[in-house]
């Protein structure tokens, strides 16, 4: 029973993840855009010394390998990172990538906490954080900007400490995955709110 709901769970995480992903990019100012995608690349080019992706630096960022860029090619709107054999402490430099919708960094080793930085992350939709070492406590400010945010995965984690009530503020928040983790205490009172329909919570 339990293995059915996991099962119905991960098949509904799928499902979301496949319609968010043929999504496209909501409008941004033009003027900004060379700035920051070199910005952007500097984070990424950063976040690589950690980790070990084929990023090079003579290649345009839009073309990194598990990289999207939007259509104009002047946003970096998802990362994919699943399954690739990563061991690294999570660095804070992705937080820089401000326009990132979808995150996946599903089953590697990354360690450490979710860095509370991930807050200027406003525009994301999907992360996907499950089956690698994260530790606690989860940081209250990655839920202060959430407003786009559909999909959280950190199940098959190490994290620890109270789930953070400011998860309730995430309006759109549709799959909450969080089991397998080292919680304490209840699921936050405010979470029956949301219009959340699909929640994993931890046993
Ligand atoms: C990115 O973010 C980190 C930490 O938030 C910051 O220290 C760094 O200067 C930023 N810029 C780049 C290009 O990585
Ligand atoms: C990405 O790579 C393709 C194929 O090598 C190339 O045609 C294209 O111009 C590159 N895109 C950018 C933005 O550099
Ligand atoms: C929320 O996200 C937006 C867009 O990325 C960013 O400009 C803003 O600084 C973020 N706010 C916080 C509190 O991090
Ligand atoms: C991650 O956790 C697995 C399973 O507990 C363990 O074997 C591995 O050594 C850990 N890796 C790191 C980098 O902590
Ligand atoms: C849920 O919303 C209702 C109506 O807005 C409010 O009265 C109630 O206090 C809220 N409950 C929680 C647990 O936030």
């Amino acid at each position: 029973m339990a293995m059915g709901i996991a099962f119905l769970n991960l098949f509904l995480l799928l499902l979301i993840f496949l319609s968010v992903s043929g999504n496209t990019d909501s409008p941004y100012h033009h003027h900004h855009h060379h700035h920051s995608l070199v910005q952007v690349k500097a984070a990424l080019l950063a976040f690589k010394k950690s980790v070990l992706v084929d990023w090079e630096d003579d290649v345009h960022v839009c073309n990194f390998t598990r990289v999207l860029c939007n259509q104009q090619h002047h946003r970096v709107i998802q990362i994919d990172l699943s399954s690739s054999g990563l061991v690294a402490k999570m660095s804070p430099f992705l937080s820089n990538l401000t326009a990132l919708q979808r995150l996946n960094l599903y089953d590697n080793q990354f360690f450490g906490i979710i860095p509370p930085e991930f807050s200027s992350l406003g525009h994301l939709q999907v992360l996907i954080l499950n089956d690698n070492n994260f530790t606690g406590p989860l940081s209250p400010s990655i839920f202060s900007n959430c407003s786009q945010l559909l999909v959280i995965d950190l199940s098959l984690n190490y994290i620890r400490g109270h789930i953070p009530m400011e998860i309730g503020n995430c309006p759109s928040l549709w799959a909450l995955n969080l089991y397998n983790n080292e919680f304490t205490g209840q699921l936050p009172a405010p979470l029956t709110n949301t219009t959340m329909q699909n929640i994993e919570a931890p046993a």
